[in-house]
């Protein structure tokens, strides 16, 4: 990695991997590429900054061909909740975009970072310790984009030799940038409500467990599976990464140590209860572990009070 795009820039990982990227290789070597959300004032101070839409092939190859760009992480895509009361729109946006980001990579030998997600497994996925390689029969369309973006993912590695790679990601909590749009959003949503109103309510049933991250430990990932010997990964894209795996009761549990006064309610939501119930309780990242030696720095506890020590 030394000139590196971004699409997705402006969204919640792209917020916290940009600066990050920027650190490391220089301001002048990370391209950024938001669309719809205004992008954060230091992202667009900080290094090149271009508003394009994704499924603009020849505009994105043009900044690309232009700067010599080697990488492309393709952060761009609409989240699960979105996603199903879109479908048409989702499919095109995400099939579209990471096909351009593909064909693009293809011709201008770029390698490509693509995060899957827990959505890419359903309801016929065995849901505690999900193994790496099992069932994937997403019921949803922001699953469907998923687990056909990784076939697409090794497709291009087989056939042409393009440098992809890419991982599972749980739910991803983060302080510096609200995520818009998925299931597992309750998540980051509840420390704001925790602190300006002492209530939460919960959109999820209580006893819905789902895999979770904190984002400092999401960006290690992305950084450390770029960097990582490909010789020594048999797997390239989908690594199942994980780092908790919790219940919007037990969350609740962990903000009242540090919050006493703090409540939750439920109002569920049938749609993201749906979603949620299709996903995996708990994913094995083992197999990440053992491949490009992936281990999270986060639990529950330390990531609760990072969060509510940040935002207050
Ligand atoms: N956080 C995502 C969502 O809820 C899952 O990849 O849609």
């Amino acid at each position: 990695m030394k000139k590196i795009l971004i699409t997705g820039a402006t969204g919640q990982i792209g917020t916290e991997l940009t600066p990050a990227l920027r650190n490391k290789f220089g301001n002048e070597n990370v391209f950024a590429i938001g669309h719809k959300r205004r992008p954060d004032p230091n992202l667009h101070a900080s290094g090149p900054y271009y508003s394009l839409d994704i499924r603009d092939c020849h505009g994105l190859e043009t900044i690309v061909a232009a700067h010599d760009v080697d990488t492309i992480i393709h952060l761009a895509s609409l989240l699960s909740a979105t996603a199903e009361t879109q479908p048409q729109q989702a499919w095109d946006i995400n099939m579209n975009g990471l096909t351009n980001v593909l064909e693009i990579s293809r011709r201008q030998q770029c390698a490509v970072f693509f995060p899957s997600s827990i959505a890419a497994f359903g309801p016929t996925t065995p849901s505690d310790n999900t193994p790496q390689d099992t069932i994937q029969r997403p019921n949803t369309m922001y699953g469907i984009t998923k687990v056909s973006g990784e076939l697409l993912c090794d497709y291009y590695y087989q056939r042409f030799g393009v440098d992809t790679r890419g991982v599972r990601f749980p739910g991803l909590i983060s302080y510096k940038a609200i995520p818009g749009g998925g299931t597992t959003d309750y998540a980051v949503h509840i420390f704001y409500a925790a602190l300006r109103e002492q209530h939460y309510v919960c959109y999820l049933r209580p006893d819905t467990r789902l895999d979770m991250m904190y984002m400092p430990d999401a960006i290690a990932a992305i950084m450390q599976i770029m960097e990582s010997d490909t010789t020594a990964l048999a797997h390239r894209n989908g690594f199942n990464i994980t780092a908790m795996s919790f219940t919007p009761e037990q969350l609740a549990y962990e903000i009242k140590k540090l919050i006493p006064e703090f409540t939750i309610t439920y109002t569920v939501d049938p749609v993201r209860q749906a979603i949620a119930d299709s996903w995996p309780r708990h994913m094995d990242d083992s197999v990440a572990r053992a491949e490009w030696r992936w281990a999270p720095q986060y639990d529950l506890a330390a990531m609760v009070r990072e969060m509510l020590d940040s935002l207050s």
